[in-house]
């Protein structure tokens, strides 16, 4: 396919332009930060205690609707988490990315979720944009978050999209949920089973794992490991257009720039041009699902969401998105 606009031939001026855009937005963004913040920045636990002790409000929100202890919780860092409690914030404040307890378990930070988790952070909160928190901490890939919070009552049956369904190529996570009590028989939202994404994207071990307590599936006919992969795969159109290589790292950078400067719809736009390149790239949709997430757009969410899990079943991301976008439309 002819390319549209190419770098080559883009004068230099709108390349600068478009490089001085972002350093234009971090600059503004500067002047949100408190000196909290800055302390937080660098990692200065000296600092923010006095700061705190000097009257530094420990509730007060950025431009983009974190508060301190979301922003802790997104560092990992158990003792800045502990501090922030101990000053008084409320452990489940909640951001566009949900609760501090949501941040740490998408970003696999165990022991930050500890200490919140030890000062009763709700571990089945729902809201709005974001799943439920084992989903979060599948999507982290992190069978320690997800083993902390069935410790303390999550539930192992609950979402819009099961545990098991994300799970599913993920080896460490799904043995430990299938002993939890996790049902393997719950299909994704387009009627395949846990299994079936394990051939289809996970190991031969995932399949081997889930064989013995998924109930036969009428349409494989060789109830087999090897039949259900054999099946999976057959049915399955997997292709890739890696053609325009350069072009799409350029289209992704620049969206991956207005997606930090929390330009929404410019990102969405450049992913969209990207689709037209690649058609088999799952990322751009769970990207652009979650532009149309932050813009409030949840049937446009669900929309990509649904094509990215459908294209890679395998990828816990997508079906984080996919909850989200639920999630967002129910609440
Ligand atoms: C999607 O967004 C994430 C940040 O949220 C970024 O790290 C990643 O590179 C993006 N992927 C694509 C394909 O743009």
């Amino acid at each position: 396919m002819q390319l549209i606009w190419g770098y080559g031939h883009a004068p230099t001026g709108i390349y600068l332009f478009e490089l001085l855009i972002p350093v234009f937005f971090s600059l503004t963004r500067l002047v949100y930060l408190t000196p909290l913040f800055w302390a937080m920045i660098g990692g200065r636990m000296d600092t923010m205690s006095y700061l705190l002790d000097h009257g530094a409000n420990p509730h007060k929100v950025d431009d983009r609707g974190f508060n301190p202890l979301h922003r802790a919780a997104r560092r990992g860092d158990p003792e800045m988490v502990e501090l922030l409690l101990a000053k008084g914030v409320s452990v489940d404040p909640v951001s566009a990315s949900g609760t501090p307890l949501h941040i740490a378990a998408y970003n696999g930070h165990d022991e930050a979720m500890k200490i919140l988790l030890k000062h009763n952070a709700d571990c089945n909160k729902i809201v709005p944009g974001a799943e439920t928190l084992l989903l979060a901490a599948i999507a982290g890939s992190s069978v320690k978050c997800v083993k902390l919070l069935v410790e303390a009552g999550a539930d192992v049956n609950d979402g819009l999209i099961t545990p098991l369904v994300a799970a599913a190529t993920n080896t460490a996570c799904l043995k430990y949920l299938l002993e939890a009590g996790a049902n393997p028989n719950v299909p994704d939202n387009f009627g395949r089973m846990p299994i079936e994404i394990a051939a289809l994207d996970g190991s031969r071990e995932d399949v081997e794992i889930l064989f013995p307590v998924t109930y036969c599936i009428p349409t494989v006919h060789d109830w087999s490991i090897d039949g259900i992969i054999h099946h999976a795969k057959s049915a399955s159109m997997k292709q890739g257009d890696h053609s325009n290589v350069r072009r799409m790292a350029e289209l992704k950078s620049l969206a991956v720039n207005s997606l930090k400067r929390n330009d929404y719809f410019s990102a969405a736009t450049l992913y969209s041009v990207a689709m037209k390149h690649d058609r088999h790239d799952a990322t751009l949709l769970s990207n652009r699902s979650l532009c149309f997430l932050r813009m409030g757009d949840g049937h446009k969410a669900l929309q990509d969401a649904l094509a990215c899990s459908e294209m890679r079943p395998g990828w816990p991301k997508g079906w984080y998105r996919l909850g989200a976008a639920l999630m967002l439309l129910k609440v």
